[in-house]
């Protein structure tokens, strides 16, 4: 499957809950932007574009048997969600196994260890800042500890920079 057919069967998972899809949809649109702008190779754009598209396929699941999404429950319930939704989706071995890491992870940014990730966790933070209301010192806090991209950078400043003066 490409990215395209992923985000399709995302979609139909996601269960007519529009707020979900609002949101993977959002954060796949920066992660593939910020992947394009920085120039990450072929196999590591794939990756990140259907981690971001999945990245929060535990948060039913997490509703329903914890009544909240807390980073610790998705980063638990992640991993194994995402190998069985991409069982049928002819992703190699190796990309299921990075990309259920990846939503393994997602929460945690103190081991980021490759672009793919890096990239993630900023377009994740874009969404989030705006749907959560993220205050200004929340926003900025994140911003100088985890933003590492120039483009991811780029977008931040010209997403909250004004709001921040
Ligand atoms: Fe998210």
């Amino acid at each position: 499957m490409n990215v395209a057919e992923i985000f399709e069967k995302m979609i139909n998972y996601s269960d007519h809950n529009l707020h979900d899809i609002a949101h993977l949809t959002k954060v796949w649109a920066y992660a593939k932007t910020i992947g394009e702008l920085e120039q990450v190779d072929e196999n590591t754009q794939f990756i990140l574009e259907v981690a971001a598209i999945v990245h929060d396929i535990a948060c039913p699941l997490c509703r329903e048997k914890y009544g909240n999404t807390a980073g610790t429950y998705q980063e638990k319930e992640g991993m194994p969600l995402t190998y069985e939704f991409l069982q049928d989706t002819d992703c190699s071995e190796q990309q299921i196994q990075r990309i259920a890491y990846l939503v393994g992870h997602h929460h945690t940014f103190t081991h980021i260890d490759g672009l793919d990730y890096q990239i993630l966790v900023e377009a994740d933070f874009l969404v989030n800042a705006d749907e959560s209301h993220y205050d200004v010192k929340t926003r900025n806090a994140f911003y100088q500890k985890v933003f590492r991209t120039k483009a991811g950078k780029q977008l931040f400043k010209d997403m909250y920079e004004s709001e921040n003066q």
